[in-house]
C-alpha cells in the first residue's frame, strides 16, 4: 500500500451545487450518483496498481469482459454519516473490507488489501464530501465499493484482470413509509444460496437468485422476500438484502446462525453486541419457519426486525406466502425495535457513545 498513490483527476463538470442540494435534499435510493469513482486496477503479474479518483461515468468494457459471462463480481455496501459539526465519518469500514477479501476469496478473485480499502473511501470522500447530506431523516451517502473480473476473454478460469470500483449516491430511508413495519413474502419455490455454495458472499449472483420471488412479494404487497435453507425449506435465513431477528416474550432475541449460506451481515454483528451489551440473552441458532409461525400466533415472538446498511434497522409486520399470512395486530414498531435502531444511527451520527470503537472518521 505505501506505494499505491492515489491520483486525482477532478470531474470538469460537477452538478451545479444548487442541484445536488435538491437531490441531497430528498434523496432517493441509488438514483443519483456523485461526481467521482475510485478505480484501482489488479493484474496477474503485477498486483494492486493504478489507483486513481476520476470523475463518474461509464465504464468502457469489452464485450467479452468475463464479469459479462460469468458473473465473477463482488460488492459492499457501507455508509457516510455527516455529524453535527459537519465532520463525516463512516461504520466499521475493516468489517467490510474484510468482507470483501472473503467474498473475493469465495468468488477466485484478487484480495483488495484493508488499507486500499479505507483510503479508497477516504479518497471519494475527499472530493465528493459535499454529496454527504446532513444528519436528518435518516439520510446519508451510500457507498458501494465492488470487484469486476475485468479480462477480456472467453474462457471459463478466474480473470486475470481486475478492477476494484467506489461509486456513491445520496439516500434516504431504504423503505418510504418511516419506521412502518414492512411485509415479507415467504419464497417458498426458490432459494437463494446452498450448502458450500455462494450465499456467504456478497456477490451479485445471490441477488439476481433473489429477483424472481421478488417480483413475486411485490405482487403480493410485500416489500423483500424471505429466504428458507436450500435443501429442506424449513429454516429461516435471511431476507434478499437483510437478515433478521426475532424478539421473544420472556424477552431474549433469536438469530439465525452464520452457517455458510447467509451473510455475515454488519449490522447483524453490531445489534448482536448492542443486545449483550444491554444483559438480555441473544441467541444465535437454526430457527424453523414454523418456530416463527406459531411464536407470533402465540404471541411468544412479540417483535421482528430485519437489519443491514442500507435497511439500517426495520420492523416486520408481517410475513405472507401462497399458504396465508401471519402478523402482528399492532401496526407500530416494537420497543426493543425502536430502540435498538435509535441506539445504532445514535453511534453512526455521533449523538450517542461510540463505546465499541465502530466509528471511523474519514
Ligand atoms: N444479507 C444480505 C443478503 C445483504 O445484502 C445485506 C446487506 O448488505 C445484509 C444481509 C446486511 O449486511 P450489512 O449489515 O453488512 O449491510
Ligand atoms: C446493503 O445494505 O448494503 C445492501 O447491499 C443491501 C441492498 C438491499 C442494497
Amino acid at each position: 500500500m505505501a506505494d499505491l498513490k492515489f491520483e486525482v483527476t477532478r470531474n470538469p463538470n460537477p452538478k451545479p451545487d444548487a442541484e445536488r442540494e435538491e437531490i441531497i435534499k430528498a434523496p432517493v435510493f441509488g438514483a443519483n450518483l456523485t461526481d467521482h469513482q475510485v478505480v484501482v486496477v489488479w493484474e496477474k503479474d503485477k498486483g494492486w496498481h493504478s489507483a486513481q479518483v476520476i470523475p463518474y461515468g461509464p465504464i468502457l468494457m469489452d464485450p467479452s469482459a468475463a464479469v459479462l459471462h460469468y458473473g465473477q463480481e463482488i460488492f459492499e455496501g457501507i455508509k457516510a454519516y455527516r455529524h453535527q459539526d459537519g465532520s463525516i465519518w463512516t461504520f466499521r469500514p475493516e468489517a467490510n473490507a474484510k468482507r470483501l477479501q472473503k467474498s473475493a476469496h469465495r468468488m477466485a478473485l484478487p484480495e483488495l488489501p484493508t488499507e486500499i480499502f479505507i483510503e479508497s473511501l477516504r479518497q471519494l470522500i475527499a472530493v465528493d464530501g459535499a454529496w454527504v447530506p446532513e444528519p436528518v431523516d435518516e439520510k446519508t451517502l451510500y457507498i458501494r465499493p465492488f470487484e469486476i473480473a475485468a479480462e477480456n476473454f472467453l474462457g471459463v478460469r478466474a480473470a486475470h484482470r481486475a478492477e476494484f470500483r467506489v461509486i456513491a449516491s445520496p439516500v434516504g430511508p431504504y423503505f418510504t413509509g418511516g419506521l412502518k413495519p414492512v411485509s415479507i413474502w415467504i419464497a417458498l419455490d426458490s432459494a437463494r444460496a446452498g450448502k458450500h455454495g455462494t450465499g456467504e458472499a456478497k456477490t451479485g449472483g445471490n441477488y439476481a437468485a433473489s429477483l424472481l420471488a421478488q417480483n413475486e412479494g411485490y405482487e403480493n404487497g410485500c416489500s423483500q422476500v424471505m429466504f428458507l435453507d436450500a435443501e429442506t425449506s424449513t429454516y429461516i435465513e435471511e431476507l434478499g438484502g437483510m437478515n433478521l431477528f426475532f424478539v421473544y416474550k420472556d424477552g431474549h432475541v433469536a438469530t439465525p446462525s452464520l452457517d455458510g449460506t447467509i451473510l455475515r451481515g454488519i449490522t447483524r454483528d453490531s445489534v448482536v453486541q448492542l443486545i449483550k451489551d444491554r444483559g438480555l440473552k441473544i441467541e444465535e441458532r437454526k430457527i424453523t419457519l414454523d418456530e416463527v409461525k406459531s411464536g407470533i400466533t402465540a404471541g411468544e415472538i412479540v417483535e421482528v426486525f430485519a437489519c443491514g446498511t442500507a435497511a439500517v434497522i426495520t420492523p416486520i409486520g408481517e410475513f405472507k406466502s401462497r399458504e396465508g399470512t401471519i402478523g402482528f395486530a399492532d401496526a407500530k414498531p416494537g420497543e426493543l425495535t425502536s430502540s435498538l435502531r435509535a441506539e445504532l444511527t445514535g453511534i453512526q451520527y455521533g449523538t450517542v457513545a461510540d463505546r465499541h470503537g465502530w466509528m471511523h472518521k474519514l
